[in-house]
């Protein structure tokens, strides 16, 4: 690859590999995966090796998921998000009333919340307390876990993907590293590219795969601007010290 672009190592064992380095500084990185796969687990991996290992904080937006039941799993794991949060560290948004839920909710009190314009303010306001947040930690990493939750609100495929378009665009112009995790519509080659995955600088596919009573995890990191990748289908694993990804390793490839 003739193109070259700074990178920023995640600190997950095996990944980093897989990108000679890491993803690209400062940019937006999409993770795809179905329920259950480890999207939440590998970007607060993503996020607490920052702080352990390379001294740049970071933020969690969570649109899943409240910051005590959060700081509660994680530390399953032993990232005490609590104690990075005390030490001016680490932040956690708490944007779950974007979700589905909230929004249902907002819509039995009142009907016009279902209009394109009272859907994106929230996400405005989101983007604006973001970046004061990322001015007030000088974080350099963020993730958003999960855009899923967020395009629940939007069933007009319309109206989702403008929501999609300017929410990516948003994120790129943060400065910071930005993971994003959303779910993965269908699997395999011949699913549908999302328009987000176009606009994302890269993309990492996590999926559960069945073969014969067995079941095995596998990631593949399907793009990555101006990172020279392994693009292999290589297998992972979750334990309670995170994800552990094996580069050397090939499970097979739908064609
Ligand atoms: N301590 C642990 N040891 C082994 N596996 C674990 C442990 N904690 C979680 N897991 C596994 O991690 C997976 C959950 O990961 P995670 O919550 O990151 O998934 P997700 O993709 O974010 O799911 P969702 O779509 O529900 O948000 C589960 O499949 C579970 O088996
Ligand atoms: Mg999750």
């Amino acid at each position: 690859m003739s193109e070259s672009v700074p990178t920023v190592p995640t600190g997950i064992e095996g990944l980093d590999e897989l990108m000679s380095g890491g993803f690209p500084k400062g940019r937006v990185i999409l993770v795809l995966g179905g329920p259950g796969s480890g999207k939440t687990v590998l970007a607060s991996q993503f996020l607490y090796k920052g702080l352990a290992n390379y001294g740049e904080n970071g933020i969690m937006v969570s649109l899943d998921e409240a910051k005590d039941h959060y700081f509660a799993e994680m530390m399953k794991f032993g990232w005490d998000f609590r104690k990075a949060e005390a030490e001016g560290k680490f932040g956690f948004l708490d944007a779950t009333r974007l979700s589905r839920v909230a929004m249902l909710k907002e819509k039995m009190l009142k009907e016009e919340s279902s209009s394109l314009r009272g859907k994106q303010l929230p996400i405005d306001k989101l983007i604006e307390e973001l970046q004061t947040k990322i001015k007030e930690l000088n974080a350099h990493r963020v993730v958003l876990d999960t855009l899923a939750q967020l395009f629940y609100r939007f069933l007009d495929p319309i109206e989702r993907r403008t929501a999609g378009v300017d929410l990516i665009e948003a994120l790129s112009d943060l400065g910071a590293t930005v993971l994003v995790t959303t779910e993965l519509s269908q699997l395999g080659l011949e699913r549908k590219l999302m328009d987000e995955e176009f606009l994302a600088h890269g993309v990492i596919m996590m999926q559960t795969l069945y073969s014969g009573g067995t079941t095995t995890r596998g990631l593949q990191v399907e793009k990555m601007r101006g990172v020279s990748i392994n693009n292999n289908l290589v297998p992972y694993t979750i334990d309670r010290t995170g994800i552990e990804i094996y580069p050397n390793m090939t499970l097979f490839r739908e064609r």
